[in-house]
């Protein structure tokens, strides 16, 4: 299976930090971020990988990254023109996964849970897409899952809720297969003006092919000042304890 990385978009909850670096180069503990979604998809097998960043920034992940010599892994690249949402990037993946079934990880995404076990689950799953959620306690910031945990299945996902009707959030790590890219196609900037995410698993949903698996370790999204200390943090306590 091939994997995805997402480092593009604009990193504004992170300015000034991000007015001249991007986000996923920032460090989160010993290593630049974008490592660390790099290091989870190798640990699972995963090493031909595809990162999709913004056009000012791609020589700065060449000159870190090179071809993944150095990390063991098989790097290519892909520039998205402007942050039009992640929908919008994972597009641009299309020549890379071809007809295959394929893992993306949103750069700033930081887990600790191995992904082997969930990658092995979509591997034996016949059709459609999987993702992995996580119970927060900040739910407006996310895509929010509504759970039937009998039947267990999402029977829908609403970005950014107001008044937020679970704890559920849809994580950055999403399994798909090729029919991805007909939804990516159907789906209509939102009122931020990016084809969402979200929009995306949910025609999944209607489809009745969208799985899901709970994440049992810390998740963290690194986007905020907060959350971007609050990653090294964990990552530091995990690096010690080992
Ligand atoms: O972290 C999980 C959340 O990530 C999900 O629960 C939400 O459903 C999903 O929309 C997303 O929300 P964010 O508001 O955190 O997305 P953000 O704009 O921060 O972008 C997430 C990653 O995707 C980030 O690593 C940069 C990358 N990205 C984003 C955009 C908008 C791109 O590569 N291109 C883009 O155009």
């Amino acid at each position: 299976m091939k994997g995805v990385i997402l480092a593009g978009g604009t990193g504004t909850r992170l300015r000034p930090l991000t007015h001249i670096i991007n986000k996923h180069l920032l460090p989160v503990g010993p290593y630049p971020m974008i490592y660390w979604p790099i290091l989870k998809l190798k640990e699972a097998g995963i090493d031909d990988i595809l990162i999709i960043t913004n056009k000012g920034d791609l020589s700065s992940f060449i000159n870190l990254l090179g071809l993944g010599e150095e990390l063991g892994v098989n790097l290519n690249y892909k520039l998205q023109q402007r942050a039009g949402g992640i929908a919008e990037a994972l597009g641009l993946a299309k020549p890379f996964v071809k007809e295959e079934k394929f893992i993306v990880l949103l750069g700033d995404n930081i887990f600790q849970d191995s992904l082997v076990p969930f990658i092995t689950s979509f591997e034996s799953q016949t059709e459609g897409a999987r993702v992995l959620i996580k119970h927060v306690s900040d739910p407006k910031r996310y895509g929010i899952a509504m759970i039937d945990e009998k039947k267990h299945v999402i029977t829908s996902i609403i970005e950014k809720p107001e008044n937020p009707l679970s704890n559920y959030c849809v994580t950055g790590v999403y399994m798909y297969s090729s029919e991805v890219f007909q939804y990516i196609d159907m789906v209509e900037p939102s009122d931020r003006g990016e084809l969402e995410i979200t929009d995306v698993n949910n025609y999944f949903i209607r489809n009745n092919s969208l799985q899901y698996d709970v994440l049992t370790g810390w998740w963290i999204d690194a986007g905020t000042p907060q959350s971007l200390y609050q990653s090294s943090e964990l990552v530091y306590r995990d690096l010690l304890t080992d």
